[in-house]
């Protein structure tokens, strides 16, 4: 059966000492769940962060990483130095990081099967802008990148996949997807899935929405059969409100 996963995409915020401050609030506020809950904390503050939740149930994921296993590839961050300190997942494909960074759907199968090769599990991220959803083209934009960056996986490479459907005019716009809307989206990338791979991986494969997650809209949301969790920005950067978002399973 699929996982409901809540993991906090810390982006480009805190410092060290404010990542220490952040990491103690969310074990004041941890609470048990059905989640699995993560968090990602930024490049220079990973170590730091593994150490200090060794011993809890949340998992300390990286935001990125390069597809090269090492070389001359000047500010990257290879698999292989995130799994020397413990890392076991990382975020791959966040529009943010596609729109800011040219990174392609092509580049993206690559940095994918690095992270397998490395036994790594990947959230990877995908989702329409507006002007993709005015024209209602949503579903073939999702469509291409999930087909693009990952169908020429082999089924059982999806034990180590998860997909986050994060909408881009819905990050941090304050504007949610409504749940039908995001009901009809998950829907529709299982149904892609199913096509391709069979009805088992569609059904084992967690599918996460990202995009405004507040408490006061979680529960809604991932009370849809499709939703298995989110992928949280603004709101997992206060340990109060994540674990608000979290306990919404
Ligand atoms: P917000 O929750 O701030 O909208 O960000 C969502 C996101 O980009 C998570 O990766």
């Amino acid at each position: 059966m699929r996982k409901n996963i809540v993991a906090g995409n810390w982006k480009m915020n805190n410092d060290l000492s404010q990542t220490e401050a952040l990491i103690t609030d969310l074990k004041r506020e941890s609470k048990t769940s059905n989640a699995e809950v993560m968090i990602a904390p930024t490049y220079t503050n990973l170590w730091q962060a593994y150490q200090t939740l060794k011993d809890n149930t949340i998992e300390v994921i990286a935001q990125n990483m390069h597809f090269a296993e090492n070389g001359a590839y000047t500010g990257e961050v290879s698999a292989a130095m995130l799994k020397s300190i413990g890392i076991k997942t990382v975020i791959l494909g966040h529009s943010e990081r596609r729109a800011y960074y040219n990174e392609t759907d092509e580049s993206l199968a690559k940095k994918v099967n690095a992270a397998l090769v490395n036994d790594m599990r990947v959230i990877f991220c995908f989702g329409e802008e507006l002007k993709d959803r005015k024209a209602e083209k949503q579903d073939a934009v999702v469509e291409s990148q999930i087909k693009n960056a990952l169908f020429h996986l082999e089924a059982k490479a999806f034990n180590k996949i998860v997909l986050a459907y994060e909408p881009v005019w819905a990050i941090g716009t304050g504007e949610t997807a409504t749940p039908e809307q995001a009901q009809d989206m998950h829907a529709f990338i299982r149904k892609t899935l199913s096509e391709k791979y069979g009805s088992e991986v569609a059904d084992s494969v967690s599918i996460l929405y990202g995009g405004s997650v507040k408490p006061a809209n979680a529960k809604e949301i991932f009370s849809k059969p499709d939703v298995d969790g989110g992928l949280i920005g603004g709101a997992s950067l206060n340990a109060e409100d994540f674990f608000a978002i979290v306990s919404a399973f």
